[in-house]
């Protein structure tokens, strides 16, 4: 429950990053000696991802956000079922079990609220590297036991898609593969490059990570190490989008300004003040903002992770805003939420047109994806009264500690037991 009208005010500190946590979490399948990991935010997702691996064998301890993986013995190269359709981010096992043991059996992931998210471009660039992989009641059974020292080959390979866990998934097969492969088209994410640079502590020989053309040098084995996950910049952006329109101001800790380029060159376009050191970013704000258009698209581009937040931003801001969503074909799922609270958005297509409103009634919403809900925060921070949203385990999923967060920066926010229990 939020209790809208309260100015956010005062220092919050950033977590480590989910979509950097969970690939590299699966990267400890590929070591042979104990991976040491720090900044591990306490989600949903990263408990998931941690007891999927222990289910294959690899023994983790955890403290606070450090987490130790040793994948010295696994004995299961399977993902199943009703671990992936809780998080799709399982996938990401697929690469590193071919690699390191020659086998995997991983369940499809199913769609999800935002989009049907294929996995094509995974299965098209491990079949590149020689794997033979086919689809068999729901599950992807891969194999290298066909090649050459039964081990992926290098190659060359052109994503047809930018997909930021296809190219993770592949950097990780071509870490351990022979010979040197090429990924062309590669997403530039932060988290790719988070991983990239976990990989080469390990001992793989990768170049290019942060460019469309990622370059592999595989090699025989690879070994644990120490790696701090880099901040999360999503949600950084959504506390920085929460200043801004409550009009407060926040100085957001442990984060780097360089990996929000866009967000922060469009909070400036909304009126913002936004400054910056070394690892920490203040945004100050009248809370009277102008609406601006936002057309997602991969890094360095506008995050589609921002989307929804920003969408938030321009129900309330003067004018009349245009937001793309270019990534997935279902994105919108929070408008109609935001309809209830007065908002005024019309849809069409990959496009919605939002008018600003003078302001927003509280009312209750229901969560649907995990931005979305985030999107439901912030407009609860600034309508008028109480807003009650349901289904906020979408929040623990992506969000450590939200409302502890919120409520030292003064906002009302509380968990309650809500009517559906
Ligand atoms: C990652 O998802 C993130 N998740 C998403 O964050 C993020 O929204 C997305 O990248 C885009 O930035 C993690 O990193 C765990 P994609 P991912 O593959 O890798 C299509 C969040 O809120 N596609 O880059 O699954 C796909 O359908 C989550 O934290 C194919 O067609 O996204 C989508 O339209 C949500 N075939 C587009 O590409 C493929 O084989 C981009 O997807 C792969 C992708």
């Amino acid at each position: 429950m939020i209790t809208g009208g309260n100015r956010l005010n005062g220092e919050v500190t950033i977590s480590g990053a989910k979509n950097a946590a969970l690939p590299i979490l699966c990267a400890a399948l590929l070591a042979e000696t104990p991976l040491h990991l720090s900044s591990i935010p306490a989600l949903k997702d990263v408990v998931s991802t941690i007891k999927l691996l222990e289910q294959m064998g690899v023994k983790a301890t955890c403290n606070a956000d450090k987490v130790s993986l040793d994948a010295s013995e696994i004995h299961t190269k399977e993902a199943p079922y009703e671990m992936v359709k809780t998080m799709r981010a399982s996938i990401l096992v697929l690469g590193p079990l071919l690699a390191r043991f020659g086998h995997a059996r991983v369940s499809l992931p199913g769609g999800c609220a935002i989009g049907s998210r294929p996995v094509d471009l995974h299965i098209k660039g491990l079949q590149a590297m020689g794997a033979e992989i086919h689809i068999e009641h729901g599950y992807i059974e891969a194999t290298t036991a066909h090649l050459p020292n039964k081990r992926l080959q290098g190659a060359r390979y052109y994503m047809d898609l930018v997909t930021v866990t296809g190219t993770e998934n592949l950097m990780m097969a071509a870490a351990l593969a022979q010979g040197t492969t090429v990924l062309e088209n590669a997403a530039k994410e932060p988290e790719v490059v988070d991983m990239a640079e976990c990989l080469n502590k390990m001992g793989a020989k990768i170049t290019g990570a942060g460019t469309d053309i990622i370059t592999i040098e595989g090699v025989d084995r690879l070994s644990g190490a120490v790696h701090n996950v880099v901040c999360d910049r999503i949600e950084a952006g959504t506390y920085m989008v929460a200043a801004a329109m409550t009009g407060g101001e926040v100085k957001l800790l442990n984060v780097r300004a360089n990996l929000l380029d866009a967000v922060i060159e469009k909070l400036r376009d909304a009126g913002a003040t936004v400054t910056s050191d070394t690892d920490t970013i203040t945004v100050k704000s009248d809370g009277k903002l102008k609406a601006v258009n936002i057309r997602t698209a991969p890094h360095p581009a506008f995050p589609t992770d921002m989307q929804a937040q920003f969408m938030a931003l321009n129900t309330i801001a003067t004018g009349v805003s245009k937001v793309t969503e270019t990534i997935f074909e279902n994105r919108f799922m929070h408008v109609q939420e935001m309809q209830r609270l007065g908002a005024d958005i019309g849809i069409d297509g990959n496009t919605a047109l939002v008018k600003g409103v003078a302001y927003l009634d509280g009312a209750t919403v229901m969560a649907t994806d995990l931005r979305a809900s985030a999107s439901l925060v912030l407009a609860g921070l600034v309508a008028r009264g109480d807003t009650v949203i349901e289904r906020i385990y979408h929040l623990d999923r992506g969000y450590e500690n939200l409302e502890e967060k919120f409520t030292k920066l003064g906002a009302s926010v509380k968990r309650i037991k809500g009517l559906t229990g």
